[in-house]
């Protein structure tokens, strides 16, 4: 798996790509690759000729009491998962050629970026943008791909996508899970053998509110007080947000009449662990 860590020769291996016509596919990661990622780098290596995953621990995005330094690092595992999912390289750019000293310009898509998760992680969706948006600079890929996993994040990087006027289309690919439902993240490595377990109840709640919806129950309160309870079932597990919001605006919804996003963050032990389901009233 080719390694590129200068951004002048990433610029530079993707203008000859787009030179000889071929498509450019960007797969943004900060690296500790699981099957989620391997699924945007798969299907990003069917729609493009040329592939390109960039791994990058952005320190941008971490709160000072976050697990920025001890984010798990294994680029050796990571390019191997890549060239097996059909990648062509890594841009694995070092944290001073993206950040010089004194860097201080900054890409915020605001409103979106201070509710749920930014509420909770001040300046993390800042951080996210700004990255991402140096990344499509960097790298100038036609498609770039995200998970559903990272709800807020996907909403955000397509608003300012859109709005700049940035020349790329963000594809956003749904949710890989464990079998017993967890959603695949590199955080899940953390937990305990309890705490694991105990994990399995978010999938839970939100198959909960999917069910409750398919009986007609489309009272987002009713919902919300459901899925609370089953989650605090689970004495491991501290609830820091379930909500029932509008897919595109992320603003809570009181009835269920659509399509609709329930989205939760918890705490299990010092864990931090996102997920969420799409759900539709006319399914
Ligand atoms: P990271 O957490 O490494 O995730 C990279 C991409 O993989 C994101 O688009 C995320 O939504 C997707 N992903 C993670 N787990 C997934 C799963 N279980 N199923 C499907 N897709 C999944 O998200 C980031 O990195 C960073 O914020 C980044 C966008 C790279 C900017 O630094």
């Amino acid at each position: 798996m080719k390694i590129i860590r200068g951004i002048k020769e990433m610029r530079e291996l993707s203008r000859k790509a787009h030179e000889e016509k071929k498509r450019v596919g960007l797969v943004p990661t900060m690296g500790a690759l699981h099957k989620g990622h391997l699924s945007l780098i798969q299907r990003a290596r069917k729609e493009n000729d040329a592939v390109f995953v960039s791994v990058f621990v952005n320190p941008i995005q971490f709160g000072p009491k976050e697990d920025y330094r001890r984010y798990p690092r294994n680029l050796k595992a990571d390019a191997r998962l890549c060239g097996q999912a059909g990648a062509d390289a890594i841009f694995f750019p070092d944290e001073r050629s993206m950040y010089s000293s004194g860097h201080g310009t900054h890409v915020c898509v605001e409103g979106l970026s201070d509710i749920l998760c930014g509420k909770l992680r001040p300046g993390h969706f800042k951080g996210v943008t700004t990255v991402v948006a140096k990344l499509f600079n960097i790298v100038d890929p036609d498609t770039a791909y995200f998970g559903q996993k990272d709800a807020q994040q996907a909403v955000i990087v397509k608003k300012m996508a859109g709005e700049l006027n940035m020349p790329v289309t963000i594809k956003v690919l749904p949710t890989v899970r464990e079998k017993d439902g967890l959603a695949m993240s590199s955080r899940n490595a953390y937990l305990n053998d309890r705490e694991r377990s105990d994990a399995a109840v978010l999938f839970q709640a939100l198959t909960l509110a999917k069910d409750l919806l398919k009986r007609r129950f489309n009272d987002t309160s009713l919902i919300v007080r459901k899925m609370k309870e089953l989650i605090n079932s689970k004495r491991s597990v501290k609830i820091q947000y379930v909500c029932v919001v509008d897919p595109r605006s992320l603003r809570p919804l009181h009835k269920i009449t659509g399509k609709a996003l329930v989205m939760l963050a918890v705490k299990i032990g010092g864990v931090r662990l996102i997920d969420n389901i799409m759900v539709n009233r006319n399914a």
